[in-house]
């Protein structure tokens, strides 16, 4: 069962212009963000290091997001990248920290430099980015930031233990820059998506076996699409949510 595609989905006018950066947004959910934002009428910079990827999205959005490669772990690479797209922007009112590496791991394949590569690619680099933009959004008395967490650290998930540490800390990353920022009207929130199809997942581990778990977990009884993060990630971005900061939302078919 998919979703229904004749579905209506909501227009925010508050998105209309608005400088939305979007991290890991060549492919996968990141790319339902980038497209979700630019149908919003929003103006839309992703950072990726798929060039492929991102050409092809940029094409097929008739070049209206803005492309900057970046490989989000070189933090002077990412804070040289945010200043390019400040100054070419002016500011930017939404940041969505989503671009991550779910590659298996076991506890026993874990070396100290690999569990530096994967915190710097699960987590370190929301906190720089979000670094990065707050003193435009200070300067604008407003500002929404996005965090993808996961529902992995919440149910009893195996095979990638640094990641769920990541994601977790995701959530605690959150709660502190939303307490940080709440006086300058900065909200900040995160989404713990549960399984969501992307091309990636559909290549690497979607397995008959892996589809029955998932929905054996799930309360509907379908795959989630990549869309429908991205709709809650417009909702927490558009003035529409403009009282909730501080907040962890579960968009996982109803598993937790
Ligand atoms: N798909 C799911 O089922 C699922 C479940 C829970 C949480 N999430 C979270 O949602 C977010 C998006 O997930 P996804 O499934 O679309 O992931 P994905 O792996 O399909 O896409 C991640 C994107 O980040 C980019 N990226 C990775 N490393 C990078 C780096 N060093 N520098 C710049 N860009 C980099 C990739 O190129 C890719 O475009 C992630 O934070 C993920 O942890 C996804």
């Amino acid at each position: 069962m998919t979703p229904d595609r004749n579905a209506q989905f909501a227009q925010y006018p508050s998105l209309r212009g608005r400088v939305v950066v979007v991290s890991g947004g060549a492919s996968g959910i990141g790319a339902s963000i980038v497209e979700a934002f630019v149908a919003q009428g929003a103006s839309v910079a992703f950072l990726d290091i798929q060039d492929e990827a991102a050409a092809a999205l940029t094409e097929r959005l008739h070049g209206t997001p803005a492309f900057y490669r970046c490989d989000l772990t070189d933090i002077e690479a990412l804070q040289k990248t945010m200043a390019v797209i400040l100054e070419r922007f002016s500011t930017v009112d939404v940041l969505v920290n989503n671009a991550a590496n779910d590659t298996r791991h076991s506890i026993e394949a874990v070396t100290s430099e690999m569990w530096d590569r994967m915190m710097a690619v699960n987590l370190k680099h929301q906190f720089f980015l979000s670094q990065a933009v707050i003193p435009a959004m200070r300067k604008a008395q407003r500002g929404s930031i996005i965090q993808m967490s996961s529902i992995g650290w919440v149910i009893p998930s195996t095979g990638l233990p640094v990641y769920v540490t990541a994601k977790a800390a995701v959530v605690g990353l959150t709660r502190t820059l939303a307490h940080e920022l709440g006086r300058d009207n900065i909200r900040v929130n995160c989404i713990l998506p549960g399984a969501v199809l992307t091309e990636r997942q559909k290549q690497l581990w979607f397995t008959p076996e892996y589809e029955a778990e998932v929905l054996r977990n799930q309360a509907l009884k379908r795959m989630l699409q990549p869309e429908e993060v991205a709709r809650l990630t417009l909702f927490l971005a558009a003035d529409d949510s403009a009282g909730i900061t501080n907040q962890s939302y579960v968009l996982d078919g109803g598993w937790v």
